[in-house]
């Protein structure tokens, strides 16, 4: 490690403790911006934890969908991101405004929106979700038909799982709806002992090849306690690393090198660095739209777990 590398690490950590700040990073994001973070998680995890700590600023390194969804929690905090043009593919893929002509074509059908979404779109919906409580919240909303958004495979994955019908938004994430059956079949050659985690935003074809299908808390989770000494994982590259810190005396293998998400790359120490310096750019949510989406969220909390 260099000595400047150090020194720009020195001098984040000063800033942070200077001005009060909490640094959350993300699953997905780079090994360097992982180490430094206080908090690493999924999206949702993070954003509780930080709405739960005396934190001045929080500062989201991951996309901006999460850095919103910290400030709905958190609106008496100042929530910044170290690059504002992190979106999510994903997300970007619905706007409020086609999720309010689709439900005017299915008056009174309750929509469960995954949090991969902006403030507005969850503002529109009645219940959010994550990856690993999409199936106990459908099942909650005890409605025949539910309409799921926006992710087209984490619905599938719902589908498969109650008698419900479900009526889909046809988004997708690029990066997990990439991976083929040919890639796994090509790791699991290469690792026939390999336990395969695959996450509910894969494909169908990918889902029915896994042992477990898990978000990324759930895999880091079943990786510490499970007995197998090999996994190959089917998300994105990131994961792997807390998977590695975690577990050094287990191997994990990534289902395809190619599952990188872009947009999760963007934040690096510099980037850090300056935004703590500026205190910004801010992300924050109009307080009608804010109010709107924290029921959605607050719902989803009051759903049981199995
Ligand atoms: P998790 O909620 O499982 O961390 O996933 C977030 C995400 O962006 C998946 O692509
Ligand atoms: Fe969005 Fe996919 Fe990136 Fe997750 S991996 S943040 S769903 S684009």
């Amino acid at each position: 490690m260099s000595k400047e590398r150090e020194e720009l690490k020195r001098q984040i950590r000063r800033l942070a403790k200077e001005k009060n700040a909490i640094i959350l990073a993300h699953n997905y994001q780079v090994p360097e911006i992982q180490d430094i973070a206080d908090l690493t998680g999924d999206s949702l995890a993070l954003s509780i934890q930080a709405s739960k700590t005396d934190a001045d600023i929080i500062v989201f390194c991951g996309v901006h969908f999460m850095a919103e969804a910290a400030s709905i929690v958190s609106p008496e905090k100042r929530v910044i991101i170290p690059v504002i043009g992190a979106g999510c593919d994903m997300a970007d893929m619905l706007t409020a405004e086609q999720l309010r002509k689709l439900k005017a074509s299915h008056p009174g059908v309750p929509v469960v929106t995954y949090v991969n979404s902006s403030a507005e779109v969850k503002a529109e919906s009645d219940i959010c979700c994550t990856s690993a409580n999409a199936v106990q919240v459908v099942k909650w909303t005890r409605s025949g038909r539910v309409i799921m958004t926006p992710d087209r495979n984490l619905a599938d994955w719902v589908r498969r799982h109650t008698r419900q019908e479900i009526i889909a938004w046809d988004g997708y994430c690029p990066y997990h709806d990439a991976l083929t059956v040919e890639a796994v079949e090509l790791a699991r050659l290469s690792y026939p002992n390999a336990v395969i985690m695959a996450h509910p935003e894969c494909p169908a074809a990918v889902i029915d090849m896994a042992h477990v299908v898990r978000s990324t808390s759930g895999m880091l989770e079943y990786a510490k306690k499970s007995d197998a000494e090999e996994f190959i994982v089917a998300t994105e590259i990131g994961l792997l690393h807390t998977l590695n810190r975690q577990n050094p005396e287990k191997r994990f293998y990534p289902a395809s090198s190619e599952m990188v998400c872009k947009n999760m790359k963007l934040i690096g120490l510099e980037q850090l660095r300056a935004s703590l310096e500026r205190e910004g750019p801010v992300v924050s949510v109009p307080e009608d739209i804010r109010i709107k989406a924290m029921k959605a969220v607050e719902r989803m909390m009051s759903v049981p777990r199995d």
